[in-house]
Parts: structure tokens; C-alpha cells; sequence
């Protein structure tokens, strides 16, 4: 397992956390495109590795076997908040890391720390790049506690289970609300209840709970939260 990477200089970094369907993809991307920074969605890192683990036939449940082959895949993202990329091994996954069998099995598997480690790493190396030559806007769940804990802006964002099933229901084209809402509350149990690096408010963080507003209200005032920090700066 390689070393882990010191934080990141506190460039221009966004750290966006919360839970599933909360508002955070549509809204780190939109605040990206308006501020003029790059993007990164960690879930989609840890969505390609398990993607590629059930693939191989490995037992997502097993984290030892987990831990045994989770360094093999080359895992990478594209930045571009219009059209981010996640491949792994050279082959675009973004349709497949959204399959029912992926969302069954990511919790769990991101509850590995060995796949923490490794991703971890790759975020931090992708955060370095682009803090070398702008900014970025981060998303997961372990952003502003674990990944760039100096980030100068820091949001956990959340939302009705309601609101957010109807929200994932529709992104996935009208899927059943009952299985989305119990789907959604499933992952947040296990992502908020793993030893490893849980969902947590981050200490600094700004909490939204995005249920009243609508998806550019969330923009503003994430790029307000932006503006503020910069003054400070
Ligand atoms: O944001 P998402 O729903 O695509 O994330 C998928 C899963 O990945 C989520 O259930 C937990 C995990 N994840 C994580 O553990 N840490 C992150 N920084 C991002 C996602």
C-alpha cells in the first residue's frame, strides 16, 4: 500500500459533504461552472472501484478479499465540471457506476480502510494537481474532515428523506420512491455508522439543509459562503 500524501496546500478548495441525494453533485458542479474551478466526486471513485470489484467476482462483503485486490485497478477522473469522467482502467465507467448492484454494494465496500487508503491517495494527487493551477470543488462524505481538512470553504449539505428520494428517483427516470428512500437511508447508515472516516459535519463546516430551496438558491449561497472566504483570505 503506498504512503498517504500530506493535505494539499489550502488553495481555492470547495470540501462539499453530506449525505445521498442531498443536492451535492448538481451542486458542486454548478458552483464549479460558475466560479470557474475544477470538479471532483469522490462517490464516483469509490463507485468505479467496486464496479471493477464485482466485476472480478470478488465478495464485496468479504473485506479481507476486498483489501487483497483493491490496489490493482487504475482508477481515474476528469475534472471538467460540464463533463466529468471516471474510467478504470482505461474504459469509461459513468454508466455502470450507477447500476442498482453498485449502489447495493458501494457502502460496504467503501468501509474498507485499505480502500480509503488507496483512494484517498489518488484524491489527494488530483486535488494537488488542480490547486497547482486554480481550484477545485471536492464532493463526498469525508471531504472537509479527512481529505483537505484546511479547506477554506467547507458545506455539509442535507435533506429530507423525502425530498432526496424524490430527487434520485427522478434523476434514475421515475425508479419506485419506497425502494429509493430505503436504499438512500441503507447507505447512510453504513457511511455514517464505519469506523473509517464517517460522514460527519466537518469542524468549520456549514451546514445546509437544501429541502426549501431550489438547486440555484443552493449555488448562491455556496458561492457566497466562496466570496466570504476569498475576502478573508
Ligand atoms: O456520492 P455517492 O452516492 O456517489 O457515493 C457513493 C458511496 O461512496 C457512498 O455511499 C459512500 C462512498 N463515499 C465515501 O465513503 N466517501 C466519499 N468521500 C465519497 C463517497
Amino acid at each position: 500500500m503506498s504512503h498517504t500524501l500530506r493535505p494539499p496546500a489550502p488553495g481555492t478548495v470547495i470540501a462539499v459533504d453530506g449525505t445521498s441525494g442531498s443536492g451535492k453533485s448538481s451542486t458542486s458542479r454548478g458552483v464549479a461552472r460558475r466560479l470557474g474551478l475544477r470538479y471532483l466526486d469522490t462517490g464516483a471513485m469509490f463507485r468505479a472501484m467496486t464496479w471493477w470489484l464485482l466485476r472480478e467476482g470478488v465478495d464485496v462483503h468479504d473485506p479481507a478479499e476486498v483489501a487483497a485486490r483493491c490496489g490493482e485497478p487504475t482508477i481515474a477522473s476528469g475534472t471538467d465540471p460540464e463533463a466529468p469522467t471516471i474510467t478504470v482502467d482505461g474504459t469509461d465507467v459513468g454508466v455502470e457506476i450507477r447500476s442498482d448492484a453498485v449502489n447495493a454494494a458501494v457502502s460496504p465496500v467503501s468501509a474498507v480502510p485499505e480502500v480509503r487508503s488507496r483512494l484517498l491517495d489518488l484524491q489527494r494527487s488530483v486535488i494537488g494537481r488542480e490547486t497547482r493551477t486554480g481550484g477545485i470543488v471536492v464532493e463526498g462524505r469525508d471531504i472537509g474532515s479527512v481529505v483537505v481538512p484546511d479547506a477554506p470553504v467547507k458545506v455539509y449539505l442535507s435533506a429530507d428523506p423525502e425530498a432526496r428520494a424524490v430527487r434520485r428517483a427522478a434523476e434514475a427516470g421515475g425508479a419506485d420512491l419506497a425502494a429509493t428512500q430505503e436504499s438512500l437511508l441503507a447507505r447512510d447508515r453504513i457511511d455514517s455508522g464505519r469506523a473509517t472516516a464517517p460522514l460527519v459535519m466537518a469542524d468549520g463546516a456549514v451546514h445546509i439543509d437544501t429541502t426549501p430551496y431550489s438547486l440555484d438558491e443552493v449555488i448562491d449561497l455556496v458561492v457566497e459562503l466562496a466570496e466570504q472566504a476569498q475576502a478573508r483570505a
